[in-house]
C-alpha cells in the first residue's frame, strides 16, 4: 500500500488549516507535520500547540516529524496534540527505545526516522515495535532540497530485513520526492512518499497526489 504526505513546511503558515483542507481535498492520504527546534537542526517550525489547533479542522492523518533534540520531554505534549504517527530521531538525545514504547504505549503509530549518515542496521533493534522507519533523502532543516539517490542501499536493507523477519513496517522517505523520484524510492522498497514543494509547488493538486501514486505503482509492477 502506498501513502502520500504532503508537508506543510512548504505551505502558507498563516492558512494552515485552509491548507490541510487542501490535502484532504487532493486526496493524501496523511499530513506530514515537521517540528523543529532550532537545535537538532537549524531551522524553528511549530510545536504542540499549533498542531492542537490544526486538530480541530482536519479529520486527516497526522504523521509528525520531530526533529527535536530532547524527543522525551515533549513526546507526550504532541500525544495530547493529536498525533496519529510520531517519528523521533535516532540521533536525538535521550533513549530512542525509551520513546518508541512512549508512543506505543500512548496506542498511535510509532516511527524512527535515520538522518543521512546514519546507518540502516541502527533501526534494527526497534524494528518489532515499529510501525514504520522514516528515511531522510535529504539532511533534515529544509524544504526544496535534492533527493538524495544515494539513500536507496539504505532502504533495500532495511525492506530486506523487515521481509527477513516478516514484519508489517512502512518505510517512509521524506526530502526531494517528485513523480520523478518517487519511482525509485518505491523501487528500493519505501511505500510512505513525503512531498513538501512538489506537492505545494504544484497548480492541481488532485493531479499531484495521483501521479506520485501512479508513478510508484507503476515503478514496482
Ligand atoms: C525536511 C523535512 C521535509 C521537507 C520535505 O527536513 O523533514 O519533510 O518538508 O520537503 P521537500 O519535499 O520539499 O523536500
Ligand atoms: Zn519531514
Amino acid at each position: 500500500m502506498f501513502y502520500t504526505a504532503p508537508s506543510i513546511l512548504s505551505s502558507d503558515f498563516s492558512h494552515l488549516g485552509e491548507e490541510a483542507r487542501v490535502c484532504a481535498e487532493a486526496g493524501a492520504d496523511m499530513l506530514h507535520i515537521d517540528v523543529m527546534d532550532g537545535h537538532f537542526v537549524p531551522n524553528i517550525t511549530l510545536g504542540a500547540p499549533v498542531i492542537k489547533s490544526l486538530r480541530k479542522c482536519s479529520d486527516l492523518f497526522f504523521d509528525v516529524h520531530l526533529m527535536i533534540s530532547d524527543p522525551l520531554r515533549y513526546i507526550p505534549d504532541f500525544i495530547k496534540a493529536g498525533a496519529d504517527l510520531i517519528s523521533v530521531h535516532e540521533e536525538s538525545d535521550g533513549s530512542t527505545a525509551e520513546a518508541v514504547d512512549m508512543i506505543n504505549n500512548a496506542g498511535i503509530k510509532s516511527c524512527v526516522a535515520l538522518k543521512p549518515a546514519t546507518p540502516a542496521e541502527t533501526v534494527f533493534p526497534y524494528l518489532d515495535r515499529l510501525d514504520a522507519v522514516l528515511v531522510m533523502t535529504v539532511e533534515p532543516g529544509f524544504g526544496g532540497q535534492s533527493f538524495m539517490a544515494d539513500m536507496m542501499p539504505k532502504v533495500k536493507k532495511i525492506r530486506s530485513e523487515i521481509i527477513r523477519r516478516g514484519l508489517n513496517v512502512d518505510i517512509e522517505v521524506d526530502g526531494g520526492i517528485t513523480d520523478k523520484t518517487v519511482a525509485e524510492a518505491a523501487k528500493a522498497g519505501a511505500n510512505m512518499f513525503v512531498a513538501g514543494s512538489y506537492f505545494f509547488g504544484a497548480s492541481d493538486k488532485v493531479k499531484a497526489v495521483a501521479l506520485l501514486k501512479n508513478a510508484a505503482e507503476k515503478a514496482v509492477r
